[in-house]
């Protein structure tokens, strides 16, 4: 059954605050959204919106410079259907009544696509009140919807288009057509974590003068700014890509040593890489093809590139192996361990062992990337949860707000939503998810030395809101930003 969320939502990041003659703040959908940020739209591609709409991704992405056309049969029936580089089909399928015109949209859109597809889905539950309508059901409005699941979606893209298609978030598939674009596109999911291979892009960084006012005002807030607290922060994401590589080169910037990886940790890097790609049904690349620093890391670790490619095999076939995925749980030296599972914050992933980066990658395969402070890994290997909570710097005690579990030998997921929750579960003891050199570590340490120099952090309950505050409270306790003061009398 499809899981219970709605993620068809617009977006409203990157906005386009620079454009100083746009009175109007477009937003773009999400698809679009995550082909910029990953990357695969820039300004030397040219993008066909297929099924555009009211055209509001086209106005969003000439605005900040992009070329784009779109054409819809019903509201810009006049725009011209036509190849480009990247085409997106964003939630047109589920709208199209008749199975066999959806198949055609989708073969069309392929067709037109000289380099990348991306095409999206509504993956949200069914209403509980609706009509049967062919293969989906009748809305309130009486307008058809086909609804899929995240697995069903991925497995009609591949089958209608004999393609492979890469999960870009939940709903969101990209498919290539161009094999280099591909490889780079894998390349870069495997190393946006350990930024040594990517020298390019922290010069590039420290040089850049947004880049430094970020800097800037990650030293006055003491921690790492939201992107609504910085105008310019889409100009960061043209430049830089993700949201999560901005903190990682931010986070480097602020503490350079937390990112100099040893020759061990380079060897894991590599072997990842290397059991990322069949994972994905990739060939590995030539030797030739690779990025210099890579082909000097595999000269260095490796007698020859076959017995690096035949280590990396192995590796993967590890990640079925309970016990293998055990010790490496064992073996962590960041996150916070309990019997079943080892928790870490996103920050301190490349600190974990290859295998566990490893499985953390098949986990987004299956459901892309997310927005996400905490990896729950379970220690048998059979679960990855990505959990999402309110503020996870700022907020002494942060709140779940949502769950999404994934179960690796099913390839299925559940999201579990807290955000209405009048006690939900809330973090203590925040230093143990982070790496060591985690900027704001010392001040986390702080409060739980407190905590528990109170006796606060024995209490059996304490891990709901409400029951926490109402120990607090009962203790003669409140807590202002990460200091635990007594209440006066
Ligand atoms: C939910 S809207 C999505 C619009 C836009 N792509 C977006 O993401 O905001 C679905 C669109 O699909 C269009 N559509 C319906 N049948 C279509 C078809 N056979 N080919 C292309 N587009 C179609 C509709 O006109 C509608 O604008």
């Amino acid at each position: 059954m499809p899981p219970a969320v709605v993620y068809h939502r617009r977006v409203d990041l990157p906005a386009i605050r620079r454009d100083r003659t746009a009175m109007r703040r477009y937003q773009c959908s999400r698809p679009v959204a995550a082909a910029v940020t990953d990357g695969l739209i820039t300004k030397d591609t040219n993008v066909f919106d297929y099924g555009c709409g009211h055209g509001g991704d086209v106005r969003y992405l000439k605005a900040r410079g992009f070329k784009a056309s779109g054409w819809d049969p019903y509201h810009r029936p006049k725009g011209k259907k036509q190849p480009a580089d990247v085409v997106n089909l964003g939630y047109v399928l589920n709208v199209i009544e008749d199975p066999q015109e959806r198949a055609r949209v989708l073969r069309h859109a392929f067709r037109l696509a000289r380099r990348l597809l991306v095409v999206a889905v509504r993956v949200d539950q069914v209403p509980d009140t609706y009509t049967e309508w062919g293969d989906g059901y009748l809305t309130n409005h009486d307008t058809f919807q086909k609804l899929y699941s995240q697995a069903e979606f991925r497995a009609y893209v591949e089958e209608q288009l004999d393609a492979r298609a890469h999960v870009a978030s939940l709903g969101i598939a990209y498919v290539f057509k161009d094999d280099e674009l591909e490889s780079r596109h894998m390349a870069n999911r495997a190393f946006t974590r350990r930024l040594e291979y990517r020298t390019d892009l922290i010069e590039a960084f420290g040089r850049n003068r947004t880049a430094k006012k970020l800097v800037k005002l990650a030293q006055q807030l003491g921690r790492i700014p939201h992107p609504d607290e910085f105008d310019a922060y889409d100009e960061l994401e043209d430049a830089f890509g993700s949201r999560q590589r901005i903190e990682r080169l931010l986070l480097r910037a602020i503490n350079p040593k937390a990112f100099e990886g040893s020759r061990e940790q380079r060897r894991e890097d590599m072997l990842t890489f290397l059991a990322m790609l069949p994972l994905q049904g990739l060939k590995p690349p030539k030797l030739k093809d690779l990025a210099p620093p890579l082909r000097r890391d595999i000269k260095a670790i490796w007698p020859s590139y076959a017995e690096a490619r035949k280590e990396g095999l192995a590796f993967l076939y590890s990640l079925g192996q309970a016990d293998a995925v055990r010790a490496a749980c064992k073996a962590a030296t960041v996150g916070k361990r309990l019997p079943e599972d080892l928790y870490v914050h996103r920050s301190a992933e490349d600190e974990l062992p290859a295998l566990l980066r490893v499985l953390l990658f098949g986990a987004r395969r299956i459901v892309g990337n997310l927005h996400y402070d905490l990896v729950k890994i379970a220690t048998d290997g059979r679960a990855v949860s990505f959990l999402r909570y309110a503020s996870f710097d700022e907020d002494p005690h942060p709140r779940l707000l949502e769950s999404v579990r994934v179960y690796l030998p099913r390839t299925s997921y559940n999201i579990r939503a807290y955000g209405t929750s009048s006690n939900p579960p809330i973090l203590h003891r925040k230093e143990a998810f982070v790496g060591q050199d985690y900027p704001y570590r010392e001040r986390f340490a702080q409060l739980t030395a407190a905590e528990e120099a109170a006796g606060l952090l024995s209490s059996p309950d304490i891990g709901r809101r409400q029951d926490w505050e109402q120990l607090l409270s009962a203790r003669g306790y409140r807590i202002d930003g990460h200091r635990l003061v007594t209440l006066q009398a």
